[in-house]
């Protein structure tokens, strides 16, 4: 299989048009709808863990799906001793064991399915999307170690790397760290969402399942302040792949600099204000289409998500009320019912952030729009607030809130300028017909992923490497040609007595 050859094929998921598929989904929900799972520390020697925590359905708070046990300071420290890389394999058994695992993943389809819905409150389709890129992650690294070894040669693991990651991508962060360490040979040890340690518990199995040593890894559900601390500041570990918030990402990078080898590295995907410009040559029912899924698919809780859309004035009044009207159409509500739109807000703190938001815009007469939350659950309702520019924006907002202001058309470099001078770099959203245009955003903002009249998120592995700039991440970036050769090192050659 060649990785790069256009015949490469990414996978494929169920079709929610498709029948057949549908009544797979339908059987897969009636058989997981009660299961229970469990997560516990998955260690290469018996865990002792902590007290057993249930976890709970954030879009319904009566569904109970399971529990987990927490790794102990213990079991984190037994973890970090028994840690070894995967150096006995050859790159082409590591590639087959990873894409074995591929196969696995698309096996238990139904229960993933089931259980992301359930944990993370995914809807249908972000549930086929993530497990489709969860996928992708495992067979584009597993192809490309094959690449850059058997190839190009000497290259070889760091070590072992920790590997923490979000609840939003639950499945397909989680699994794609860990495939790009695993696949250049390292050890891991993987620290999953405080949220969302089922999934990751499911995911751990799967990859043993297919061949993956205990000793190359290991799972220590648990908090960040335990588990988190130690092993992104204990000198056993060789690199550091973190995505989260920007905040933790610096704060793990100050621990890493007093425990860890000062060349290791810390491959980190964290934060954004992602901009789009409409102007007033843009496709107005394209671009509002494009705007609610950036803004509102997953509730906003996308590290991608639309934050600010700059409207050209002339257009803004009844552009505005087209907006309005596509979110009213929005079904929000339960993602376990097919017809859902907008799921959950992943917990309760999360949700008062985001409602704190909307509260203090509403009492400064700045929202514009709002929709009711649904009961039951987690839900915020979709919002669009009026901001001055991004200079106001503040910190991230990561639900689904649309912040909005106007420009005159002079305006352009002063937006250019000020979207640089945030300091995140993640995506960024262009509506427009004039070429000239596309060619001066495109050469001048300094951000990781642009989009050009279509929505900006849900980039896709091998076609759309994803990463920011700045603020907004270390690089490389994921699901793309440099990623996995972050996780090698050449071998350093011994002197000779
Ligand atoms: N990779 C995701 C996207 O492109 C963001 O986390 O939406």
């Amino acid at each position: 299989t060649d990785l790069y050859a256009p015949n490469r094929k990414n996978s494929q998921g169920w079709d929610l048009h498709c029948l057949h598929d549908i009544a797979q989904m339908d059987a897969a929900r009636s058989q997981f709808k009660s299961h229970k799972w469990t997560a516990e520390p998955i260690l290469a020697s018996t865990f002792k863990g902590a007290q057993a925590v249930a976890v709970i359905n954030p879009a319904d708070m009566s569904d109970d799906l399971g529990h987990v046990i927490d790794a102990t300071e213990a079991d984190v420290e037994a973890a970090l001793s028994a840690a070894k890389p995967w150096i006995d394999s050859s790159p082409e058994h590591r590639r087959d064991v990873l894409m074995k695992a591929a196969d696995l993943f698309e096996e238990n389809f139904g229960e993933i399915f089931a259980l992301l819905t359930r944990e993370a409150g995914k809807t249908p389709a972000d549930t086929i999307a993530e497990l489709r890129e969860a996928v992708d992650f495992l067979r584009y690294y597993a192809l490309d170690i094959e690449k850059l070894e058997i190839r190009k040669g000497n290259y070889g693991p760091r070590g072992v790397f920790a590997c923490i990651s979000p609840w939003n991508f639950p499945l397909a962060i989680f699994a794609g760290q860990i495939a790009a360490a695993l696949a250049a040979g390292n050890g891991v040890i993987a620290k999953p969402a405080e949220t969302t340690p089922l999934i990751a518990g499911l995911a751990v199995k799967l990859l043993h399942q297919a061949g993956v040593p205990k000793t190359a890894l290991q799972l220590v559900p648990g908090p960040g302040r335990v588990v988190g601390a130690k092993i992104t500041s204990d000198p056993r570990i060789n690199g550091v792949c973190f995505t989260g918030s920007t905040a933790t990402a610096q704060h793990i990078n100050r621990a890493m600099a007093e425990g860890l080898d000062p060349e290791a590295p810390l491959i980190a995907e964290t934060g954004g204000l992602n901009a789009m410009i409409v102007d007033s040559t843009a496709l107005p029912e394209q671009a509002v289409r494009d705007i609610v899924a950036s803004s509102f698919q997953s509730a906003g809780q996308r590290c991608s998500a639309l934050r600010l859309l700059y409207l050209q004035e002339d257009i803004a009044p009844i552009f505005l009320k087209m907006l309005y009207g596509a979110m009213d159409e929005l079904r929000l509500g339960a993602p376990w019912d097919l017809r859902t739109d907008v799921g959950p807000i992943i917990d309760e703190g999360a949700k008062q952030k985001i409602v704190n938001h909307i509260q203090k815009a509403k009492s400064e007469g700045r929202l514009l729009k709002t929709i009711e939350d649904p009961e039951g659950g987690y839900f915020v309702g979709p919002s669009v607030i009026s901001v001055s520019g991004l200079k106001e924006m503040g910190e991230e907002i990561f639900g689904p809130v649309l912040h909005v202001t106007t420009y005159k058309p002079n305006k352009l470099n002063a937006i250019i300028d000020e979207i640089n001078d945030s300091g995140f770099g993640l995506t960024f959203g262009l509506h427009t017909r004039i070429d000239d245009r596309v060619e001066k955003l495109t050469q001048n903002l300094n951000v990781g992923n642009m989009y050009i009249n279509r929505n900006q998120i849900g980039a896709i592995v091998g076609s759309q490497p994803f990463g920011g700039e700045g603020m907004s991440g270390t690089g490389p970036k994921a699901g793309g040609p440099h990623y996995v050769k972050h996780f090698t090192q050449k071998p350093i050659k011994r002197k000779k007595k």
